[in-house]
């Protein structure tokens, strides 16, 4: 039987949060059509953040008016508490994605509270989900290291994850959020989240800092996740977790899934495609090796 892959789209958000120069809203909507047009069913939009926080997501209500909605086509976005899951379930937003940490100092630096307080937070936007039919998705941040705190232990992870996982969240993403990780300190934060979450309602997210992303989808594969967010090209970064890179680029991701025999329903070329185009209008190379070598060896003519 043909195994399956669900990749989460997450360049439109992650990508392009960190982003200094300004970006414009009818960018980030092509970059979103052409994400579609290669097969990607899941992308991250916007976040429904402080605009002081996060200016480049300030656009967020006309990126919601401007999205093209299209059947099985889910556009996420995070939301950090309830007045940002208001203002986004205002504009149709039919999911959204809540961001707690394992770690006390990056929970404090990225949104101005402990971990507790944005469980507390995370509880009455769950509550609404439930009575508007809105799913959530949850994310649990530096589950490897924490850029504040150091190394995190697998079973303050775990913890975290299990309460995002008993508020009802679909899905819970396990974020290296600085890129730290290998196998070997992947496999036992895996191993010790699984025994309080499914593996089937588990992703990976991880950052590439320091080039060890590929292998840590790899290991993850092997341990039974199924779920992987990405971002087209590389992009990427969090502001609050300095030094860190992008996710690991959608390109490699791909190429890698359908290596393994696995079927994501993407079409390759499209996406290398969208990669070459969002990099050129940002004037960047492209963070993807995959998009790279196959750009290398089309023909002269064939430009993106
Ligand atoms: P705060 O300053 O503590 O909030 O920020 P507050 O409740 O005291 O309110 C202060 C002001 O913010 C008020 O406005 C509120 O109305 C406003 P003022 O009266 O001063 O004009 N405010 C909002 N505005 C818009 N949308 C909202 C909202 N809430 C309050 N939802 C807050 C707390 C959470 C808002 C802030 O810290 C924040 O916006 N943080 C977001 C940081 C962020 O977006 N980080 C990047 C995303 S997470 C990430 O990248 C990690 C991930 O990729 C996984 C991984 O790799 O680790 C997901
Ligand atoms: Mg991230």
């Amino acid at each position: 039987m043909m195994e399956h892959a669900r990749i989460v789209e997450v360049g439109p958000r992650d990508g392009l949060q960190n982003e200094k120069q300004s970006i414009s809203t009818a960018t980030k909507l092509e970059l979103i059509e052409r994400l579609v047009a290669a097969g990607l069913r899941d992308i991250e939009a916007a976040s429904f953040v402080s605009p002081k926080w996060v200016p480049q997501m300030a656009d967020h209500v006309e990126i919601m008016r401007g999205l093209v909605h299209h059947d099985g086509v889910n556009y996420p976005v995070l939301t950090p508490n309830l007045k940002g899951f208001e203002a986004a379930v205002a504009e149709g937003a039919k999911e959204v994605a809540v961001f707690a940490s394992a770690s006390e100092g990056f929970s404090q630096k990225n949104i101005n509270c402990s971990i507790d307080e944005s469980i507390d937070r995370f509880v009455p936007v769950f509550e609404a989900a439930r009575r508007l039919g809105v799913r959530v998705r949850g994310y649990v941040s530096c589950a490897i290291d924490c850029p504040y705190d150091g190394a995190i232990a697998p079973g303050k992870v775990a913890d975290v994850a299990q309460r995002l996982h008993e508020l009802g969240s679909y899905e819970v993403s396990l974020a290296d959020t600085i890129g730290t990780a290998t196998p070997g300190s992947l496999l036992p934060m895996l191993e010790a989240v699984a025994k309080r979450v499914p593996v089937a309602q588990l992703a990976g997210h991880y950052h590439d800092t320091y080039g060890m992303a590929i292998a840590n989808v790899v290991a993850s594969y092997g341990f039974g996740l199924r779920v992987f967010d990405s971002s087209i090209a590389g992009l990427g970064g969090c502001p609050y977790a300095k030094g860190a890179t992008g996710n690991v680029a959608t390109e490699d991701v791909v190429y890698l899934l359908h290596g393994l025999g696995a079927e994501t329903g993407i079409d390759l070329d499209v996406l290398v495609d969208c990669g070459a185009w969002i990099s050129a209008a940002l004037n960047r190379q492209t963070g993807s090796r995959v998009s790279r070598a196959l750009i290398a060896k089309r023909p002269a003519t064939a430009v993106a």
